[in-house]
C-alpha cells in the first residue's frame, strides 16, 4: 500500500544502474536503407557490447533480396566494422549473430508475413525470445499502411497478456496536418498509442536530455529563462553537407519538414515549456503538448520568414554542385534546402519573445545550437564609446558537434580604461566527463525494447507541430520559389533581412 505522505509519482529505484533489456527480438524492415546500415544496426551491437541487451535478444532482417541468414549477417558485420561507436570484440558479435535471422519477402505478400511469423515463433521457442518483438519501419511513409496491416493480419501486432509487440516509426510522419492525422490512424489502428515509438533522434542526443537538466536541477537559469530577461530565442541547425544521393527522399519534402516540423519544434518544447510536475513520460508530454499548443507561427510569412536552395559553390577546398544539378532533383525543383521561420509563444512566461528557428545544408559549417539571447542591461554606466563592442548577454547550449554550454557576457578589457567587450565561458562535454555520449540510436532502440516513451513524442505532438507549420507550408507553396544561396554561407540574404526587421540578428556561430 502507499504511504500516504509518499509522493506517488517518485519511483525509488535507482535510476543510475544500467537498464538491460529483457528478452526480446527486432525486426528491421527496410535492412537495405542507409539509415538502417549507419545507424541501426551499429547501434544494436554498441548496445550489445555495453551489455545492455539479453543474451538472447534476436534480430531479423525483412527485405526483398534473395538473402540467406549468412548473407544479412554479413550486411549486419560490415555495418558494424563500419559504423559503431564502441570497439568491435569478437566474442559480442559472435553471440549476436546466432541470433540474426533473415525474411525474404514483400510487404504486400501474405505468404512473407506468414514466414515472418513462423521464424519468430521459432526463435521465442530456441531462443527465449519471450514472444517480444519490436517491429522497426525503417521504410518510406507510403508503406506504413501495408506493413502495419500485414502485422495485423499474421497476428505479429497482436497485444497479449506477458508479451508485447510494439511498432517503431521514423519521420517523416506525414506531408501536412491531414496526411500525419491519417497516418496516426492507419497506425494506431493497428498498434495502441502506447505500443507506437516515433523516432526523433534530436531527442535522443545528450545535450537535448540536458536541456532539462540544466534547467530543472538548477536555481541559477529558471529565474532569468522569461520573457523578462529573455529578448529572443534562437534555434539553428546548419548543416554542411549537400543532398547527393538522397533525392528520392529530399525533393518535394524540404527543410522545413525534414527537420524543423520535428527536430527544432521538439527543441522549442523544451526550452520553452513549464517543469513537469515529474519526468514520468506523462507529465512530461503534458507540459510539451501544452507549450506546443500556445505556440505559432508569426505572421506576415513574406516578413517572417525565409527559405533558399543552394547553388554550386565552396565548402572549403571543395568546389560543390547547387541543388539543381544534384543526381536525382527537378531541374526546376523547388524544393527549399534553407528554412528560417519566426514562432511566437503565447504564454505568461514568453509573450513577446520571437523564437527564430532556422535550418539549412551546405551552410558554412555544421553545428546545432539553442542560444538564449538577453535583453539588455537597462542601463550602461559607462561611457558610450566604452561599451561599443558590447553585444547581447547570451546562454547557448551547444547540442552539437562541439558538445557543451557557452556563456556570453561582457567583461572589462584589462588595460586602465573601463572597456567592455564579449566574453566566452564555456563549459565542454569532453572535458568535463570522461564517459563517451552514446549514440541518440542506443538510447532510443533500448528504450523501445524497455517500453519506456519518454523521449519518442505523441500523436498529439506530431499533429500539433503541423498545425504550427502548416499555415507557412501552404503560404510558400502558392507563390514563388525560395531565393538561391552559394554553398559554403549562412543562407539566403532574405534571412538576415527577417531578423533584422525582427530588430535581431542571427549568431554566427
Ligand atoms: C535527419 C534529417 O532527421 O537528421 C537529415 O532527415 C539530417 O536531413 C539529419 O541530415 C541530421 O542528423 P544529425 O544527428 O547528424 O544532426
Amino acid at each position: 500500500m502507499t504511504e500516504p505522505w509518499r509522493n506517488p509519482l517518485r519511483d525509488e529505484r535507482d535510476k543510475r544502474m544500467p537498464r538491460i533489456a529483457g528478452p526480446c527480438g527486432v525486426v528491421i524492415f527496410g535492412v537495405t536503407g542507409d539509415l538502417a546500415r549507419k545507424k541501426l544496426m551499429p547501434a544494436i551491437y554498441d548496445l550489445a557490447n555495453r551489455g545492455l541487451l539479453p543474451p538472447t535478444f534476436a534480430l531479423v532482417g525483412f527485405a526483398r533480396r534473395d538473402w540467406a541468414d549468412e548473407d544479412f549477417g554479413q550486411v549486419v558485420y560490415d555495418a558494424v566494422k563500419q559504423h559503431a561507436r564502441t570497439p568491435f570484440r569478437q566474442e559480442v558479435w559472435d553471440r549476436l549473430a546466432e541470433g540474426i535471422r533473415f525474411v525474404q519477402g514483400t510487404f504486400d505478400d501474405d505468404e512473407s508475413f506468414a514466414r515472418l511469423s513462423e521464424t519468430l515463433d521459432k526463435l521465442d521457442a530456441e531462443r527465449g525470445t519471450g514472444g517480444n518483438h519490436a517491429f522497426y519501419l525503417s521504410i518510406p511513409p507510403n508503406a506504413f499502411p501495408v506493413v502495419c496491416e500485414q502485422l495485423q493480419k499474421s497476428g505479429l501486432a497482436r497485444q497479449q497478456e506477458g508479451r508485447w509487440s510494439r511498432v517503431v516509426i521514423e519521420k517523416p510522419f506525414g506531408h501536412d496536418l491531414d496526411s500525419a492525422r491519417e497516418l496516426n490512424n492507419v497506425v494506431n489502428s493497428v498498434f495502441p498509442e502506447e505500443s507506437v515509438f516515433r523516432i526523433d533522434h534530436y531527442l535522443g542526443k545528450e545535450t537535448v536530455q540536458n536541456i532539462l537538466a540544466l534547467r530543472f536541477a538548477n536555481e541559477l537559469y529558471e529565474p532569468i529563462w522569461n520573457a523578462h530577461y529573455v529578448d529572443h530565442v534562437q534555434i539553428t541547425m546548419a548543416e554542411n553537407i549537400g543532398l547527393g544521393g538522397r533525392a528520392g527522399y529530399y525533393d518535394g519534402i524540404g527543410a522545413a519538414r525534414d527537420v524543423i516540423q520535428n527536430h527544432l519544434i521538439q527543441l522549442l518544447a523544451l526550452t520553452a515549456m513549464e517543469e513537469p510536475v515529474s519526468f514520468n513520460p506523462h507529465e512530461l508530454q503534458a507540459e510539451k503538448i501544452k507549450v506546443l499548443s500556445a505556440t505559432h507561427a508569426m505572421e506576415p510569412f513574406d516578413l517572417t520568414t525565409a527559405r533558399g536552395q543552394y547553388t554550386a559553390g565552396w565548402q572549403g577546398s571543395e568546389k560543390v554542385p547547387g541543388l539543381l544539378e544534384e543526381e536525382g532533383f527537378a531541374t526546376d525543383s523547388r524544393t527549399e534546402t534553407f528554412a528560417a521561420i519566426t514562432l511566437g509563444v503565447d504564454t505568461r512566461r514568453w509573450a513577446g519573445v520571437p523564437f527564430l528557428l532556422r535550418t539549412g545544408k551546405r551552410l558554412a559549417r555544421r553545428v546545432t545550437e539553442v542560444a538564449l539571447v538577453f535583453k539588455r542591461a537597462p542601463h550602461l554606466p559607462f561611457d558610450s564609446t566604452m561599451t561599443e563592442e558590447l553585444g547581447k548577454n547570451a546562454l547557448v547550449l551547444r547540442i552539437q558537434p562541439d558538445e557543451g554550454i557557452t556563456t556570453r557576457f561582457g567583461s572589462k578589457v584589462p588595460g586602465s580604461a573601463m572597456e567592455v567587450r564579449d566574453v566566452n565561458m564555456d563549459f565542454s562535454y569532453g572535458s568535463a566527463f570522461a564517459e563517451d555520449s552514446p549514440e541518440a540510436y542506443e538510447r532510443l532502440i533500448l528504450d523501445v525494447l524497455l517500453g519506456e516513451p519518454s523521449l519518442f513524442p505523441v500523436n498529439a505532438e506530431v499533429e500539433l507541430s503541423w498545425e504550427i507549420l502548416d499555415p507557412i507550408l501552404k503560404n510558400w507553396g502558392s507563390h514563388g520559389r525560395p531565393d538561391p544561396y552559394e554553398a559554403g554561407t549562412w543562407g539566403p540574404p532574405a534571412a538576415f533581412e527577417m531578423a533584422h526587421r525582427l530588430q535581431r540578428e542571427w549568431r554566427r556561430p
